[in-house]
């Protein structure tokens, strides 16, 4: 399986998703393929942390890649993986076009704010576009940072539900330290001490949503 993490709003849990998701992958015993097709390379650099503080901890495989490379070299390598997550840029770049012509599944994160919200349309437009050459990406949308409290999820749920283009989730990742704090140092919020519970039961849910959906998991 082919997953990339885009959307066209920076800082709205791309690399989270993509690092996580490919941990959980890899300790499942998946041969993973982690490609950073973002220039900010975070996630390159958390996975060189990780290999430098971790080094016993379940490994993958990290390449960076750029424009229509992200397609071409992604082709020739996912035979020889199980699976592919693909790190993309905030933005709608050549990069992320090529990720897309070649993904099974995109999964974007939503911060339940009004300006990333804002974004879904042009995201789903993007989505429209990149179907006309691969018809069958699926794309899913699932909110991230979500506020503990208050009415904001459900309304940001209520928009995000609206496209049909974009297939909502309903297992969000809430706002929470674990997550950042496990990134600080090179791990998966699920491999994070002292153990954030909800934050592992809400990384789990969304992990199982895309793959055990698919029915392509174990
Ligand atoms: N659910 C979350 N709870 C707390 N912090 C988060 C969460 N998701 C992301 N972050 C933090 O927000 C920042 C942006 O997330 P990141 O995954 O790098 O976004 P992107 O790759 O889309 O730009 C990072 O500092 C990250 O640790
Ligand atoms: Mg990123």
């Amino acid at each position: 399986m082919i997953l990339v993490a885009g959307g066209i709003k920076g800082g709205s849990g791309k690399t989270t998703t993509a690092v996580n998701i490919a941990i959980l992958r890899a300790s499942q015993g998946k041969d993973v393929l982690l490609v950073d097709a973002d220039d900010q390379e975070t996630s390159a650099d958390f996975t060189a942390l990780r290999t430098e503080e971790h080094p016993d901890a379940p490994g993958y495989t990290c390449v960076k890649l750029t424009g229509p490379a992200v397609r071409t070299e992604v082709l020739r390598l996912a035979e020889r993986f199980d699976d592919v997550v693909i790190d993309t840029g905030g933005r709608d770049t050549s990069s992320q076009r090529a990720a897309l012509a070649i993904a099974d599944v995109l999964l974007i994160p939503f911060v339940p704010r009004s300006f990333d919200l804002w974004s879904l349309e042009k995201a789903a437009g993007l989505v429209d576009e990149m179907r006309t050459v691969n018809p069958d990406l699926r794309a899913h949308c699932f909110l991230n940072r979500s506020d503990p409290r208050g009415t904001d999820n459900a309304e940001a749920a209520e928009i995000l539900r609206e496209t049909d283009t974009v297939t909502f989730l309903d297992t969000p990742l809430g706002s929470r330290k674990a997550f950042s704090n496990a990134a600080a140092q090179g791990l998966a919020v699920t491999e994070l001490k002292p153990r954030d519970p909800k934050a592992v039961d809400e990384l789990t849910a969304l992990y199982r949503a895309v793959f055990d959906t698919y029915l392509i998991s174990d």
